[in-house]
């Protein structure tokens, strides 16, 4: 995928006139410090960005990816909630607003957004990219400075959609769960939650989805189930998606691959059903010349499916079928 035209201008002035060199540095200790980081943060509440410069590399290095990440999750829910339109959004930790510009781009029929944020920076980078959004929610959001750790960081109001993407992470570890059943409480319809595609990203949503489910949340996607997680101790469900990377993000990057994959754990959750799915492909599928070899999560568990060749409807259904992709009928 490539980002919407406005998000892609958008970056592109805002950007323009930064030193290329000097932000591949800084975006290159940021990704440092997030790495290292993440351990921390689990006891503490740690800021991860130092400088303006940090908030610029962030929009310049992660925003594509993060927007790829979040459009794609929110692609699922689309699917599974055919013809819903939310009309009001919540941005979690909204940084740059990467995710209110992916529900933006889904649902442009969105008719109000509402951004908290505690990073001053991110704020006033994110309300500079937003005045070039096709969305009119989106140009005329509502920002919030607040500070999610506090009691006092969010309001009573409920919103259709709540987003927290790259957030829960950040967030120390004894106060992640009350913040998840907070954001459920201003839930009017679906909350997601996304993290990196990490072992320990998948734990954070995995924790976050059993807290839902335990408060009746309905799974929309990516699991096509409501039970517990199947996926063993030892292994993590995560998804990819490709992203082509901007002309100054080759450049920031210095790579020369012109896409990336950004591997990612999501959840959403929702008080309304979703269209019943089958399983969802949770690894590329083994495409050989005999077979396809399927690993499925099932509303029982977890399976491998071999689809031989002589099978020819259900081999050619098997030879579409992707990473991620749900199968509506079984196989
Ligand atoms: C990795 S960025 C993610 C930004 C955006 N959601 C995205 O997906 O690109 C994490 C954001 O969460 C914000 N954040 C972290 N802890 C926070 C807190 N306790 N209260 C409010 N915002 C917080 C940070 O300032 C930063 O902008």
């Amino acid at each position: 995928m490539q980002l919407p035209a406005d998000l892609s201008a958008a970056l592109e002035e805002r950007l323009a006139t930064q030193n290329v060199r000097s932000l591949a540095s800084v975006s290159g200790e940021l990704s440092q410090r997030y790495r290292s980081g993440h351990a921390r943060s689990q006891q503490s509440s740690e800021t991860f960005l130092h400088s303006q410069n940090d908030v610029l590399a962030y929009a310049a290095y992660r925003l594509p990816a993060t927007f790829a990440a979040i459009y794609a999750a929110l692609a699922e829910v689309q699917t599974r909630r055919s013809g819903w339109q939310p009309r009001s959004l919540l941005d979690i930790g909204a940084g740059p607003g990467t995710a209110a510009w992916a529900a933006a781009t889904i649902w442009p029929e969105l008719e109000q957004a509402t951004l908290l944020e505690r990073d001053a920076r991110m704020m006033a980078l994110g309300k500079d990219l937003a005045r070039h959004a096709a969305c009119s929610a989106l140009r005329h959001a509502r920002w919030l400075r607040a500070d999610l750790t506090m009691s006092s960081g969010l309001e009573n109001s409920r919103y259709d959609l709540v987003i927290m993407a790259y957030v829960l992470g950040e967030i120390p570890a004894m106060t992640q769960e009350e913040l998840v059943e907070r954001l459920w409480q201003q839930t009017a319809d679906t909350l997601l939650i996304v993290e990196p595609g990490t072992p320990r990203g998948f734990a954070l949503v995995r924790a976050a989805r059993e807290r839902l489910l335990a408060v009746n949340a309905q799974t929309l996607a990516p699991c096509p189930h409501n039970q517990p997680c199947p996926m063993p101790q030892n292994d993590w469900c995560h998804f990819a998606q490709r992203v082509s990377r901007t002309r100054l993000q080759r450049s920031v990057k210095g790579g020369t691959l012109s896409y990336e994959d950004e591997k990612f754990a999501y959840a959403a959750m929702s008080r309304a059903d979703g269209l019943p799915i089958q399983a969802r492909v949770i690894r590329h599928p083994q495409k050989r010349s005999g077979h396809v070899r399927l690993d499925l999560c099932t509303p029982t568990g977890l399976k491998q499916a071999v689809v031989a060749r002589s099978a020819k409807e259900r081999y050619h259904m098997a030879q579409d079928l992707e990473w991620g992709s749900t199968l509506n009928e079984p196989l």
